[in-house]
């Protein structure tokens, strides 16, 4: 079996319980067993681009991590990452803030961890990139010479040709793609915008439904929906600390039903939406008043952006005036803790929840959403409410699906999980169960690898053109800047 080379912007610490975000647990979850070389950037702040890596053997991983200087922690991560990429791929034009230092900081940290990772190279070994902090990668290895098999994986949405094209580095980032021999999403919809796009591509031809020829090399892009451990997940249900089973004996003695959400604060999370939803339902039921409450978990993430800090002081504003509306000396309605919490405690939390609330304006998957389900007691489960815009709802098709931006329909959705008879609750879910556990962390690692695998991999000869930067002007970056003008 070829040795697997994961990168990605963060390397989970793979002895702690607390990672947040969709890739680190998801990663986590997939490599532990399997084993093989994890790089990516140390998480720290203070070091210098392409210093000394620091190397650690995690049981069948080794873990390299790399340091990045200050200004190259705010232009790269903070700024073309955080501040362009994610709210463009989220669909949030208005919230671009596009600046050319951002792009050149961006590229040179793709440049330098290129040169840092070829040395750990060997010919055979099958090289995983994730994420949209990465996507030059393939093309700065190829400049140095290496042919490995090199797949790449979007664990974010991927935008329509007419949102793309808002960015002026759109061509430069498709064909940066086109680097790589399998280009992987987490839906049909977002595999099928890259098509659109490559569709009026100069130099890419549709030779199958998800194949693309470029003269002697193909490239595959397909959907690879990334799964949890479902069952390690599940055998967690038990292992509740004293501080979440009384919370679970003081809300059954009080006959209480509990709505939960979890995610990093991030504006995609269509957080504020939900706490308006939550309100429009008390209002709607006073019979609810002092029966249910609503626990919203929600760390703190990429803070030194503005957006972020706007939705942190809209939230808790939100929060407060909804408690300030409904919550008697004994029952405060919104229980908002904006803080990490370990994956141990997240489990027996989700089962004692009766509706798993995840309603994202836009999102890659969503694995709250499976570990909700995973988390639940077969017998006497909860209700997942999930947003018609979350990766996720492609394949849970058994959830409530609700629109997150018609927040009058998400209340009523809310009424309905909370009043769902049992019997209709036990059907919904156990396909939800069933779909969640054969598809997981190990099934999605497997079906990219294999994709990856079955390659023909990159021509030996092949030049990988002489400009200084990966990716060249195309075609389709004239046809869609000129439809579409600054
Ligand atoms: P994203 O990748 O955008 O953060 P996902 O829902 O796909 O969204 O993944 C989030 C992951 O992070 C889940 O595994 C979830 O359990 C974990 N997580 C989110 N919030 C917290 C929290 N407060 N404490 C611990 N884990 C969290
Ligand atoms: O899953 C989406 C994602 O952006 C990952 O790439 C990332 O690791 C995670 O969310 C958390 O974000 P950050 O690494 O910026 O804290």
């Amino acid at each position: 079996m070829s040795r697997l080379v994961i990168v990605s912007n963060r390397v989970a610490d793979l002895r702690v319980s607390t990672q947040t975000g969709g890739l680190a647990v998801g990663l986590a979850d997939a490599i532990k067993e399997r084993g093989g070389v994890w790089f990516g950037w140390d998480g720290e702040r203070q070091g210098v681009t392409g210093g000394e890596l620091h190397i650690e053997k995690i049981g069948k991983v080794e873990r390299v991590a790399a340091p990045l200087s200050p200004e190259d922690v705010s232009n790269y991560y903070l700024g073309y990452a955080n501040s362009v990429l994610w709210p463009l791929f989220h669909y949030r034009l208005d919230l671009v803030d596009y600046r050319p230092a951002f792009f050149d900081g961006y590229m040179r940290v793709n440049e330098t961890f290129a040169g840092q990772l070829a040395p750990f190279l060997a010919p055979d070994d099958l090289v995983w990139i994730h994420d949209y902090h990465l996507i030059p990668l393939a093309g700065f290895l190829r400049r140095l010479g290496c042919r490995q098999k090199i797949g790449f994986f979007l664990h974010i949405p991927f935008p329509p040709p007419d949102l793309l094209a808002a960015s002026p580095n759109h061509a430069e980032l498709v064909d940066a793609l086109l680097e790589y021999d399998v280009i992987g999403f987490q839906t049909h919809t977002d595999a099928g915008n890259l098509k659109l796009y490559l569709r009026e591509h100069i130099s890419a031809v549709q030779v199958a439904r998800n194949r693309f020829s470029l003269g002697e090399r193909s490239v595959l892009v397909d959907r690879f929906p990334i799964g949890i451990d479902a069952a390690g997940f599940a055998a967690m249900v038990g292992d509740a600390d004293e501080d979440v089973q009384i919370d679970l004996m003081r809300r059954r003695v009080l006959g209480r039903r509990q709505i939960i959400g979890v995610d990093r604060l991030d504006y995609s999370k269509g957080l504020p939406e939900r706490l308006k939803a939550f309100g429009n339902l008390l209002s709607q039921h006073p019979e609810l008043e002092k029966s249910v409450t609503f626990l919203q978990i929600a760390p703190p993430t990429r803070e030194e952006v503005d957006a972020y800090a706007d939705i942190r002081t809209e939230l808790e504003t939100l929060a407060g005036s909804i408690n300030g509306r409904f919550a008697d000396f004994n029952w405060t309605p919104i229980r908002y803790i904006h803080r990490s919490v370990s994956r141990r405690k997240l489990a027996p939390l989700f089962r004692g929840s009766q509706v798993g609330f995840v309603t994202p304006l836009r999102d890659g998957m969503n694995l709250v959403a499976k570990e909700y389900v995973a988390a639940q007691d077969p017998d006497d489960p909860g209700v997942l409410v999930l947003s018609q815009f979350a990766g996720a709802a492609e394949e849970m098709r058994q959830a409530l699906i609700v629109n997150p931006y018609d927040i009058d329909a998400m209340a009523k959705m809310l009424y309905r999980a909370l009043t769902m008879p049992l019997k209709e609750r036990r059907r919904r879910h156990a396909t939800l169960l069933e779909h969640v556990t054969r598809h997981d962390a190990k099934a999605w690692l497997k079906a990219f690898l294999a994709a990856l695998d079955e390659r023909d991999g990159y021509p030996a000869h092949k030049s990988t053109g002489t400009n200084e930067r990966p990716g060249r002007a195309t075609a389709a970056t004239q046809t869609i800047a000129r439809s579409h003008p600054p």
